[in-house]
């Protein structure tokens, strides 16, 4: 059952017995969210992307079902291992920009493959992880996605030659070419381009000597959170399509989706611990904030789909979190200003109920002014 369809009395039982503030998950849901990208991208071996949530138990449900886990810290290659990972088989340390000592780790357990997009890491991972295979992360349009991952990271094409071999040149294994058009990607043209792109650097790469085998299309498979018009399915179709048009079948094709596997699949309530009138406004007060499971209405905006366990009047309400700083309010526009949101008459005690809370929560919670994160509920 997905959290999103408990019952009010159902989700105040847990409440009772567990407290707030509280995330309650179905593994079911997760389940279901890596099958239908698993069967939709028939030809590629799925990573989940471990920083999207990697708390043990969705872990442990992804590795039952199957998948591997994109990586980027020693700390995520342990709740990996924990989780029942073989570092070799079913990890790949996808961030361009690691820390060497965790380089070093990820060698000693046996993980063997490594993305880069810059000469230092190809000195690093030389350094650290000797021989092994390497990915080369190209920059593509994340125009239209939510969170843009190419500003950061990423080769041009016109660099990507030059530095394949390089990493030859310094003993590592050039195995392939990734990319990432953004997270929450609405548009499935960014996938083509990007294939489109990579099919180009593997022929220049064949020019040049160099026979690469994989693809990497990371992740930015959506979620909804409000009206978005998301098809998985027909997102699959298109990549695999021209996958297979540009790359045939001997290419090896990878995915690294995070925020489409658990994104739905985890409700958060927070319950009212506050609350003031401030200039005409009404402010509510709650035990998650900003510092907690609301980041990323700071960083990209989300709206998360909210309801409460009250049927009052329809109030318009600022949403607060709990810690000293006036940043820490989680009811902002598309501007990211303040704003009010909504809701049924809401008063002390009374509980918060945001859905598509799975990506990108959890795992950006703080500890800020001694906050712990929210507690963790399975529901099957
Ligand atoms: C290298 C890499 N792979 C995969 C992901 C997962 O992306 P998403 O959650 O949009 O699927 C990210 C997100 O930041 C990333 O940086």
């Amino acid at each position: 059952m997905n959290p999103n369809d408990l019952s009010l009395s159902q989700i105040q039982d847990l409440v009772r017995a567990h407290g707030t503030p509280l995330y309650i998950v179905s593994r079911q849901q997760i389940v279901e969210n890596f099958e239908r990208l698993n069967n939709g991208l028939p030809a590629a071996k799925i990573f989940y992307a471990t920083k999207a949530n990697p708390h043990a138990g969705i872990l442990e449900t992804l590795k039952a079902a199957g998948a591997g886990f994109d990586v980027a810290s020693k700390g995520e290659i342990q709740a990996a291992i924990n989780a029942g990972a073989n570092p070799q088989r079913d990890l790949i340390f996808a961030d361009t920009v690691k820390d060497p000592r965790h380089i070093a780790y990820a060698t000693s357990v046996g993980l063997d493959d490594f993305t880069f997009d810059n000469p230092s890491e190809i000195t690093q991972i030389a350094r650290h992880a000797p021989g092994t295979k390497v990915h080369l992360r190209l920059a593509v349009s994340n125009h239209g996605s939510v969170a843009h991952l190419s500003e950061k990271f990423g080769a041009t094409p016109d660099q990507a030659v030059a530095l394949l071999k390089a990493a030859r040149e310094a003993g590592l294994v050039p195995a392939g070419i990734s990319f990432h058009v953004g997270s929450q990607c609405l548009d499935n043209r960014r996938w083509v381009e990007a294939l489109e792109t990579t099919r180009e650097v593997f022929d220049a790469s064949h020019a040049a000597g160099m026979e690469l085998e994989t693809v990497d299309i990371g992740g930015g498979f959506p979620v909804r959170y409000g009206n978005e018009a998301i098809d998985i399915d027909a997102t699959c179709k298109v990549i695999t399509s021209h996958f297979h048009r540009l790359f045939g079948t001997d290419t090896r094709l990878v995915a690294e989706p995070g925020r489409a596997i658990v994104g739905d699949a985890m409700i958060l309530v927070t319950k009212v611990i506050s609350e003031s009138l401030r200039q005409g406004q009404n402010w509510l007060y709650f035990d998650d904030g900003t510092y907690g499971s609301f980041l990323e209405v700071l960083l990209y905006q989300a709206q998360y789909p909210l309801r409460s366990n009250t049927s009052g009047p329809p109030t318009p309400y600022v949403l607060a979190g709990p810690t000293c700083d006036s940043i820490d309010v989680f009811s902002r526009d598309a501007k990211g200003n303040i704003a009010p949101v909504t809701l049924p008459e809401m008063h002390l005690d009374d509980l918060l109920i945001a859905g598509s809370m799975g990506a990108y929560t959890f795992s950006e919670a703080t500890r800020f002014n001694g906050f712990e994160p929210p507690k963790f509920v399975y529901i099957d």
